[in-house]
């Protein structure tokens, strides 16, 4: 589904800065990877770079087989828009639009009729448990349900491979579990596959495997076993192995 080949990413500025050295990582049809690793290790950029956002420096992305970067300006705002589903640090949902508008927007784009998108946009916000904050503009709802928007959003076409980056960053324990529950849901049910950057390891526990990197390479990876306790607490181990900056693991020492 997705291989990233001997990628790396140099930010060009005054100083250049290595972000990415030499990373490989695949990606099966249906499986569901979560990316660790302590702030500034490059795990958004990696993400920008699958998410064709912005491009390797050296190295390939393949999606299906396929080079999206090679791809001509509407070729690839077409495949964005029909195959992926992004979940942002940010939640960039449009402010002018309520709840329903910002959910419905991929479909809109792509000529889909009025009903059926309703439809789709019900069903979803059933599960995610936004169905009653539907007609309200993003000022008026919490971080939480904004967060739940942002995903329905994402999810609302069916992707084939959906990114998050901290789905789970600005929500409680509580909330954040019902997120995970669904995003892990879409992932059985629907086979998409995804990828998802965090810092959470209660949230990286619902992933089939975890890839942890470190200044901007691949440090080591490890796979869900038998139970998610199980796989929480060698993430853990993983994370205070790794080391990284204080902030990045308060959960860990919580
Ligand atoms: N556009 C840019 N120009 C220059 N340097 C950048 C740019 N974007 C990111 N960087 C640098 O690249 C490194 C990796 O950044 P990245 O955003 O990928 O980290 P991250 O792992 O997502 O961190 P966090 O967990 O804090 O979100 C950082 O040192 C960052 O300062
Ligand atoms: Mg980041």
């Amino acid at each position: 589904m997705l291989q990233v080949q001997n990628v790396s990413k140099v930010y060009e500025g005054k100083i250049a800065y290595r972000a990415l050295s030499n990373i490989d990582l695949e990606i099966e049809k249906g499986e569901f990877v979560g990316v660790m690793g302590p702030s500034g290790s490059g795990k958004t950029t990696l993400l920008n770079m699958v998410a064709t956002i912005d491009e390797p420096t050296t190295g390939d992305v393949l999606i299906e087989g396929k080079n999206p970067h090679a791809l001509s300006r509407n070729e690839l705002a077409r495949f964005r828009r029909r195959e992926l589903g992004f979940v942002f640090q940010e939640f960039n949902l449009l402010h002018t639009l309520t709840v329903e508008e910002n959910m419905v927007l991929p479909l809109t784009l792509d000529g889909k009729r009025v009903k059926e998108m309703k439809q789709q946009a019900n069903a979803i916000a059933e599960k995610l448990g936004i169905a009653d904050i539907m007609t309200k503009r993003t000022h008026e709802i919490s971080g939480g349900q904004a967060q739940r928007a942002a995903i329905a959003r994402a999810m609302i076409h069916q992707p084939k491979l959906l990114l998050a980056d901290e789905p789970t960053g600005n929500l409680d324990s509580k909330a954040s579990k019902d997120v995970m529950g669904m995003l892990s849901s879409l992932n059985k049910q629907e086979k998409a596959t995804m990828m998802l950057v965090t810092h959470d390891p209660q949230a990286a526990s619902y992933a089939d495997r975890v890839v942890f990197i470190r200044d901007g390479k691949f440090y080591s990876e490890i796979h869900h076993g038998k139970s998610r306790q199980t796989f929480f607490q060698s993430i853990i181990d993983t994370l205070s192995l790794m080391g990284g900056d204080d902030s990045d693991f308060s959960p860990v020492r919580g």
